[in-house]
């Protein structure tokens, strides 16, 4: 373990958008350091895949904000404890975490999903129709697929896309570590409530349209969720309150806008880079899941998560104190030596290759089935079609830290 001025510094760098499209030469610098703890800042960095990969199982690992000692030190201070409502199961522990997973499950399970696949491979196709010469692959296939993809599911009209976009863009922003590594909330964080108020307020009025008028999709489904009795084998408190199901469908549109975008986009930057991967993927499709899994690992959506410890936390030789919270860098541990070889090669024949790009534990991701099946149908289609695609230029980034992703790829098809 590391407390010295060189960590805190090399930390604050992941906030520098110079490192964004190439972090990793800073994450196996952090790496090589140990857990960074600082004395006095209620934090400690994680970055090795041991270390992530037991914090993420751990019983005392909390994903509640609320139990962190900074968030009690605010709420004592006058701060709202949760200005904005319930937030998404995805920051809540038990029971509420898996009540409210249980419910939305169901709609993600791999045989619903893949029941799915025709109607992705039509968006995919009908994606491809349109594009010509030059093509940015973010606009024209990598972004537009999974939001069809969510809103269709969810039940939220993708012509209302150009409204929510801006506020789920916002939003992705929000998860940055910007207080946990500097004490301070990043600029615009202003704009970043005000799309939160929004986003919740445009989710209400359609829900309330739903109990109206309910269709065949998730939206309606939670709406009218009801708690059999106990009596009859049901567990009362079933239903979701009004506040949890705009909760619910904003983390799901949140989450179906922000993350399959740069699976999607990351794949076809390193096949790009590597011709031949693109050629044997061309030739092989049934590589596409090695692909997938490659690229979770070697270049992932999520870049890092957080845990609060509920209680003294044992990772390691360090202990982390109740109350204070964690970071982990899942980018990092991806290319740890002591788990990988070669680590920074992207290679999809790796054999059975392991990640935590889909998080692990109880709060593993829903929809990885979904995001597999979108990319895996996606990256077959473009290199069957496009077998001569080059890169037409370097990528620009978005400045997210935790969701990073590209905001243009331009190919030469
Ligand atoms: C490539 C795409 C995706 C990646 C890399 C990804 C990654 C992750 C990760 C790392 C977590 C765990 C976070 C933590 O432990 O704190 C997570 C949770 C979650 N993801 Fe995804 N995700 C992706 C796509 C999706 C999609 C398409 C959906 C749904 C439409 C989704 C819904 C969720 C939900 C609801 C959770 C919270 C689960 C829980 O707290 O129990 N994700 N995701």
């Amino acid at each position: 373990m590391t407390s010295a001025a060189e960590p805190q510094s090399l930390l604050l760098q992941m906030l520098d958008p110079a490192h964004r499209a190439d972090p990793y030469p800073l994450y196996s610098r952090i790496r090589e350091q140990g857990p960074v703890q600082q004395p006095g800042s209620n934090l400690t960095v994680f970055s090795s895949y041991a270390d992530c990969d037991e914090v993420l199982r751990h019983p005392h690992a909390s994903s509640d904000r609320l139990k962190s000692t900074v968030a009690q030190r605010m709420i004592a201070d006058g701060a709202p404890p949760r200005p904005f409502g319930p937030p998404g199961f995805l920051f809540l522990d038990p029971p509420d975490h898996t009540r409210l997973r249980r419910l939305v499950s169901k709609a993600f399970v791999p045989k619903v999903v893949k029941a799915l696949e025709p109607e992705i491979a039509a968006l995919v196709e009908g994606l491809l129709d349109d594009a010509d010469g030059s093509f940015d692959a973010i606009s024209g296939l990598a972004y537009p697929l999974p939001v069809a993809v969510i809103c269709r599911l969810l039940g939220v009209p993708l012509e209302d896309e150009p409204q929510f976009s801006s506020a789920s863009a916002l939003l992705a922003q929000s998860l940055d570590p910007f207080v946990n590594l500097t004490g301070a909330v990043g600029a615009g964080s202003e704009e970043r409530m005000a799309a939160a108020v929004w986003l919740r307020g445009y989710l209400r009025e359609l829900i309330a349209q739903r109990r109206r008028d309910p269709g065949e999709d998730l939206m309606s489904a939670l709406i009218h969720v009801v708690g059999a009795p106990p009596a009859c084998g049901g567990e009362s408190g079933d239903q979701l309150t009004e506040d949890e199901i705009v909760a619910t469908c904003n983390l799901l549109l949140v989450a179906g806008h922000e993350t399959t975008v740069n699976l999607i986009a990351n794949a076809i930057l390193a096949l790009l880079r590597d011709p031949a991967q693109w050629a044997a993927l061309r030739a092989e499709p049934a590589r596409v899941s090695g692909v997938v899994e490659e690229t979770l690992r070697y270049d992932p959506p999520v870049q890092l998560v957080g845990r609060i410890a509920a209680e003294d936390m044992t990772i390691g030789t360090v202990t982390v104190p109740k109350g204070d919270s964690t970071l982990l860098l899942l980018a990092a541990a991806h290319r740890d030596p002591d788990v990988f070889d070669r680590p920074d090669d992207f290679d999809p024949g790796r054999p059975g290759i392991r990640h935590l790009g889909f998080g692990k534990g109880p709060h593993f991701c829903i929809g990885a089935p979904l995001a597999r099946l979108e990319a895996a149908v996606a990256l077959t289609a473009l290199t069957s079609r496009f077998p001569n695609a080059t890169l037409a230029g370097e990528p620009s980034y978005k400045q997210n830290v935790t969701l990073r992703g590209m905001s243009e790829l331009p190919i030469a098809l």
